[in-house]
């Protein structure tokens, strides 16, 4: 069509980057982001792209005029099919948004909260704390093996998300909180929802906060199970955690075929 790529050197161009997501039940969103605001071209660009591709469900685009590359800060506009996208992992549905993390692996996200819960070893009385929740992955995928869930995740529409899953799912047990972790856990906060029994943490590349591992060590939960998608800042972290918890079991998923990263989940018990 014609249509500039953009040259971040020159700070000028129409087509910046283009994201794909593809669900395992077929539904397919594609996020554009371009560089400059040309609403004639951007329209007659999606136009063609429905035209010559008609399985897409969801388009979104947003208009990244900035430096950097980062995406959460800037306005989605919705263009075309639905708001989501939908994934399935075992018999837990979830609506995934645009600015939503999901794992990009739906085969081995199954196999990982499966080792999660095979770690957590719920009984049905446990109260779960899913710190880093995203869209309430971990947290809907387990709420029915335990008394309660409560998630915490700082992308304010991927908590809408989840709080969507969850009435999509018919589950009553979970509750859910936007915001960051290193925030919003306080004593306070474990006061009025009650200590947790198991603690799943997922936290991004960079790890935990030091203020959040304090807060782990001060409330003293019985398992924590650890999963990380860096096995670097998961090691720093439980050196930290290592003054009041053992590591039991370590497992890690091959999340990320053809590349060297790689997904590991670790059992901590709290010292006797
Ligand atoms: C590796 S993902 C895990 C999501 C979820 N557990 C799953 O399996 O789909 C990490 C999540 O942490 C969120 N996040 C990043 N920094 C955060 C913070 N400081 N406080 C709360 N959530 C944060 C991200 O938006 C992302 O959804």
């Amino acid at each position: 069509m014609g249509l500039s790529f953009y040259d971040p050197r020159a700070q000028k161009g129409m087509m910046r980057n283009i994201i794909f997501r593809v669900t395992s039940i077929g539904e397919v969103m594609v996020v554009v982001s371009f560089f400059e605001d040309d609403k004639k071209a951007i329209h007659t660009f999606f136009e063609r792209l429905v035209e010559q591709f008609p399985n897409i469900t969801s388009i979104f685009y947003c208009v990244n005029s900035k430096k950097n590359d980062f995406l959460l800060d800037l306005e989605m506009v919705h263009h075309h099919g639905k708001e989501w996208i939908e994934e399935r992992l075992r018999d837990v549905r979830f609506r995934i948004g645009p600015k939503s993390f999901f794992q990009t692996n739906t085969e081995q996200a199954v196999n990982l909260f499966e080792i999660v819960e095979e770690f957590a070893e719920l009984s049905g009385h446990e109260n779960v704390y899913d710190l880093y929740t995203g869209i309430g992955s971990i947290g809907l995928f387990i709420a029915k093996n335990c008394k309660q869930v409560v998630g915490i995740e700082s992308v304010e529409l991927a908590i809408e998300d989840a709080k969507l899953n969850k009435e999509l799912n018919n589950i009553e047990n979970a509750i859910f909180y936007a915001g960051d972790v290193k925030d919003i856990l306080t004593d306070e906060f474990a006061q009025k929802h009650g200590k947790p029994d198991v603690l799943i943490t997922d936290p991004p590349r960079a790890g935990m906060h030091p203020k959040v591992v304090e807060m782990l060590l001060q409330l003293q939960a019985p398992k924590i199970v650890y999963v990380s998608c860096n096995p670097s800042t998961q090691a720093r972290d439980l050196a930290l955690l290592s003054e009041k918890y053992d590591v039991l079991k370590s497992r890690a998923v091959d999340m990320f075929p053809h590349t060297h990263h790689v997904e590991n989940v670790v059992l901590l018990k709290l010292k006797d």
